[in-house]
């Protein structure tokens, strides 16, 4: 075990793991911040995206020990009032159905919106291609990007 200091949403948090230690369980079982998934393990749903250094990453497949001075946001720390555009146009347009992936899903949606703030429809599928849904909420998720987009720019409901 080695002690790790961890830049989560704006606060160091410190914990005692593997090197090895996948983020991902550090941020579950070590700091309960268990919004982030665990889908696959291996990389391939998206379901446990976080930013790091505003880049969409896999939690499970960033090891603890690579983490030093680097920027985790996670799906608690994207906004303190849990009011990001994306979390009221989710809510707005009943995004999720089971819910599983959504926080993968915003994660991943936060930086495109950050990167280009009016996406196009091809712009969101090819952001968006990593992060699976079992539900096949794809439809309204590509929705709800661009409500959120119009929200950001202070566009009302219809
Ligand atoms: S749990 Fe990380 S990509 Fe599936
Ligand atoms: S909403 Fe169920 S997996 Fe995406």
């Amino acid at each position: 075990m080695s002690k790790y200091s961890l830049n989560i949403n704006g606060k160091i948090q410190a914990v005692d793991l593997a090197p090895d230690t996948p983020l991902l369980w550090a941020l579950r079982d070590s700091l309960n911040l268990v919004g982030t998934k665990y889908g696959c393990g291996a990389g391939q749903c998206g379901a446990c995206t976080v930013q790091i250094n505003g880049v969409p990453t896999r939690s499970c497949l960033m090891p603890v020990s690579a983490l030093a001075k680097q920027k985790i946001t996670t799906i608690e720390g994207l906004d303190s009032k849990a009011m990001h555009p994306l979390q009221q146009a989710w809510q707005e347009l009943d995004v999720p159905q089971c819910g599983y992936c959504q926080a993968g899903q915003i994660m991943t949606a936060a930086a495109l919106l950050k990167d280009k703030p009016h996406p196009t429809d091809a712009d969101i599928d090819a952001a968006m291609s990593g992060n699976l849904c079992r539900c096949a909420s794809y439809i309204r998720i590509r929705a709800g990007i661009h409500r959120a987009a119009e929200l950001a720019n202070g566009k009302k409901k219809a």
